[in-house]
């Protein structure tokens, strides 16, 4: 797997920065955090929800997943904003790296203090989802606790059933996953601040595969490191409809 960027700069406020390296010696970031702010979760998941009202079944792939901190926020956005939620879930959720999907499917989760403010910014209860833990949760290679990177550290916390009940963690590629898929105009596919880490070729087979598997309707969500990628689907048939957030046309 060949990596085209690197940011050797980590970000400020993270549940975690382990960074790996892909068999041909190339660093690969799980760096995450609940509710990313340069996404709009709340606008997203209005329009995923009304998208999908006359929709029985739902598809939700998560591709890139790291330790679940983006699927947890996925789901309390669906919860604290939406009756009948149910068909969304469970989030089926992907990452290549066994030891941060060993991670999340241990069920805690390790918090930087300053998200809790978000929580508390939407209203939401934030002991209703997270409970601090007495086990540490230690990810090998993650640099974060004792690195001093930031200035207030993470705490390890308990995830609630209520969410850890609505997604299925697979330790498995996004390639071989999209491969498989079957799509019936009803897919959700979150593939965030991943393929970024891709060259050009690995972009444009990746969204190749997504065009041809995805049906007209069918979600791609992108993050706010992929811009490329989104230039990327508006060549292969796909339709901005808010940012970052594609439809198949
Ligand atoms: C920077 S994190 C992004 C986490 C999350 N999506 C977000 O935006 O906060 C990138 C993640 O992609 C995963 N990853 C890299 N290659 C992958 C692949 N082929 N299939 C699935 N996950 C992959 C890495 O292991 C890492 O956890």
């Amino acid at each position: 797997m060949k990596i085209s960027f690197y940011p050797n700069i980590q970000p400020g406020f993270c549940s975690n920065t382990r960074v790996y390296r892909t068999e041909d010696g190339n660093p690969i970031g799980t760096y995450t955090r609940l509710f990313r702010t340069e996404f709009d979760w709340e606008k997203a998941s209005d329009f995923m929800v009304k998208h999908f009202k006359d929709k029985e079944d739902l598809q939700f792939i998560q591709f890139a997943s790291s330790d679940g901190s983006e699927a947890y926020t996925q789901i309390i956005t669906l919860l604290e904003n939406h009756d009948n939620v149910d068909k969304f879930f469970p989030i089926q959720a992907y990452d290549i790296d066994t030891e941060i999907c060993n991670a999340a499917k241990s069920g805690l989760l390790n918090i930087n203090i300053t998200d809790q403010y978000k929580f508390e910014d939407r209203g939401i209860d934030f002991k209703k989802y997270f409970k601090k833990s007495d086990k540490e949760l230690n990810i090998d290679t993650d640099t974060l606790k004792d690195s001093g990177r930031q200035s207030r550290p993470t705490e390890t916390f308990k995830v609630s059933k209520t969410l850890t009940d609505r997604v299925k963690f697979h330790n498995e590629s996004m390639f071989d996953i999209l491969k498989e898929h079957k799509d019936n105009s009803n897919t959700v596919i979150m593939c965030r601040n991943v393929l970024f880490f891709f060259s050009d070729r690995q972009i444009d087979q990746f969204t190749t595969l997504a065009a041809y598997k995805l049906k007209k309707g069918s979600l791609f969500i992108t993050g706010e490191h992929d811009q490329k990628v989104n230039l990327f689907l508006e060549l292969k048939g796909f339709i901005r409809v808010l940012p970052n957030v594609y439809m198949k046309a």
